[in-house]
């Protein structure tokens, strides 16, 4: 499953899920965009470590739940590379509480970076990929928007609206060669889970059948294959990747 000359964008690829989507990727011979918004440096770190491993990278900060940053971050793409054909619309956070204590802010914010960041990106993304008549669109959900969680509103909201404009746009986008995928993540310890207490990390873990928690890298694997020429015929699916957590 290579990559080679194919050209990517990972968003929020400087840490966590993001940054070994983009070791990945470019591992298996792709020239990666690694966007960051606040993680400059750690988004250099990825860039060198790549550029080190022989491969092709740039970062470029975006806040990506901006349309005109979002326009940006796919120009960057084409102007270094002169083509984009995956994109991997990673860039997510949470801010949880229960319903009654949640702030207007709170889910402004979480429909902002994980659900209108994914239109954003893909807006700007579609038109040279229908050019192209070749693309790869990869977005990264969670198994809250297929199961739901308390105190997760917003983000169950927003990762579910993830899988139902990803359907849509795969219908949109078959005949153009793009396909258009989504992988749901069960519980991969990052920065965005240290904030989950013991209590909930240890229910979570018994109700795992695989009894552990996931890698970044193994989440990294499930997008690499969608990305790749051999999941051609695969458009509108939706990957748990959760050590079956969620059998949907
Ligand atoms: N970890 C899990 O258990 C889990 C489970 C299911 C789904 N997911 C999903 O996987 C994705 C990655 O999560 P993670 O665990 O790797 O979290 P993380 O370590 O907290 O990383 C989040 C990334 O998102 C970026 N980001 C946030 N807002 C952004 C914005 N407005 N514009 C551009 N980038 C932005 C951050 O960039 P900066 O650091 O540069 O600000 C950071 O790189 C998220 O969509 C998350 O919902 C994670």
């Amino acid at each position: 499953m290579q990559l080679k000359d194919r050209v990517a964008i990972v968003t929020g690829a400087a840490r966590g899920i993001g940054r070994a989507i983009a070791l990945e990727l470019a591992r298996r011979g792709a020239a990666v965009v690694v966007n960051y918004h606040t993680s400059e440096a750690a988004a250099h770190e990825v860039v060198e470590h790549i550029r080190a491993q022989g491969g092709r990278a740039l970062a470029h900060k975006a806040d990506v739940s901006r349309m005109d940053e979002a326009n940006g971050l796919v120009k960057a793409a084409l102007d270094a590379f002169g083509k984009l054909d995956i994109l991997v619309n990673n860039a997510g956070i949470t801010r949880d509480t229960l319903l009654m204590t949640m702030s207007e802010e709170d889910w402004d914010a979480v429909i902002a970076a994980d659900l209108k960041s994914v239109f954003n990106c893909c807006k700007a993304a579609v038109r040279p990929m229908i050019r192209a008549r070749y693309g790869r669109i990869i977005n990264i959900s969670s198994v809250v928007g297929l199961a739901g969680q308390g105190g997760q509103t917003n983000y169950a909201a927003a990762k579910a609206g993830i899988i139902g404009f990803s359907k849509s746009l795969a219908k949109e986008l078959g005949s153009r060669n793009i396909t258009v995928n989504v992988v749901a993540p069960g519980f991969i310890p990052t920065a965005l889970t240290d904030v989950l207490s013991e209590e909930q990390k240890q229910a979570v873990l018994k109700a795992t059948p695989l009894g552990r928690f996931g890698t970044p890298e193994e989440v990294a694997y499930a997008v690499a294959f969608f990305a790749s020429d051999e999941a051609a015929f695969i458009t509108g699916a939706v990957l748990t990747v959760d050590g079956g957590l969620v059998m949907h």
